[in-house]
């Protein structure tokens, strides 16, 4: 049906498709985050178990309204006596006017479509639920270096964690990257943070690493390899930590 160079040309039509969507599905620029207040505000979101009575797009609780929207909605002295006093079927919380700031700062970013990757995760909404993110707590207790902080931020920034699991292969093949440099030389290991391998499923970061942020990943990567024992064995114990069941929620989660 078809012949050689038009299979040929096929192929290349089927993998500029390819790095497209690549660049299309990795390339979220990772400016929507959450700013301090925010994620501040999200903590006490958890901790109060807002979402056991209300959603948050649709997910959640049904006693409360859906607080979507709640920022447009619930001014401020509303919201100050709802956080303190309660009221009807909502409990009383009594928090303090640091904390009401916080929490209006969430409820602010939920309400921007601009913002934030909604993220729906089942599962405790402790502050560290990815491995990824687990990894990254251990290393902040064990004391990262700045540089190496560096480079763990722009991998946080970026969407790493979703195909590489520490400590193991993950599922799609993504390598252990807590020893990565006992594999590659240092100029190879530069070579696919920067253009990546995505004829084998690695896609080029995006956005690129800026060069400090290249020297960060490439001293955290060191760094790891350095502490791996220590950081298995704290994440391992993290993995045991007591967990709360009411969470078996589904959770939308904004970063
Ligand atoms: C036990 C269930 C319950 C919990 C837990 C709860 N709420 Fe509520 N919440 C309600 C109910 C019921 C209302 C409606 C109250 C009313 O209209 O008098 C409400 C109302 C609100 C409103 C006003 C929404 C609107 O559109 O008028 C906000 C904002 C709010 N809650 C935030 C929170 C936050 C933040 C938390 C966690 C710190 C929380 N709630 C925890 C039940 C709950
Ligand atoms: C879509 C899944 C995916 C994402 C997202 C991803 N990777 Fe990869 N990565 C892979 C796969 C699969 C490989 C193995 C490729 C191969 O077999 O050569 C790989 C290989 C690598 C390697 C080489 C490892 C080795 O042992 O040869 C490094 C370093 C790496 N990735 C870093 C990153 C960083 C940093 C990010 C975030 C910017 C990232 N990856 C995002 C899938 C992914």
């Amino acid at each position: 049906m078809f012949d050689a160079s038009s299979k040929k040309r096929l192929l290349a039509v089927l993998v500029a498709c390819f790095a497209v969507q690549t660049v299309l599905v990795y390339g979220d620029e990772p400016t929507g985050r959450l700013d301090e207040a925010a994620v501040r505000g999200r903590r006490i979101f958890h901790r109060g178990s807002c979402q056991v009575c209300h959603q948050l797009y649709g997910q959640g609780g049904f006693l409360g309204p859906d607080l979507t929207n709640a920022a447009s909605r619930v001014d401020d002295t509303r919201l100050a006596s709802l956080l303190t006093s309660g009221s009807g079927q909502m409990p009383a919380f009594h928090l303090s006017d640091a904390e009401i700031a916080d929490v209006r700062a969430f409820l602010r970013a939920i309400d921007r479509t601009d913002l934030g990757r909604g993220q729906l995760r089942l599962g405790a909404p402790g502050d560290a639920d990815t491995p990824f993110e687990r990894l990254g707590e251990a290393a902040r207790e064990l004391g990262v270096p700045p540089t190496a902080s560096v480079g763990l931020d722009a991998m946080a920034g970026r969407v790493c964690g979703v195909c590489h699991v520490p400590f193991r292969t993950s599922t799609v093949n993504a390598p252990d990257l807590t020893s990565v440099v006992e594999r590659l030389a240092e100029a190879e290991l530069r070579s696919v943070l920067t253009t990546g391998r995505p004829e084998k499923g690695m896609p080029p970061p995006a956005p690129a690493f800026r060069a400090e942020e290249m020297d960060g990943v490439v001293a955290w990567l060191q760094w790891l390899n350095v502490n791996r024992a220590e950081l298995l064995a704290r994440t391992e114990a993290g993995r045991g930590r007591p967990r709360i069941d009411w969470s078996r929620l589904s959770w939308w989660e904004y970063r």
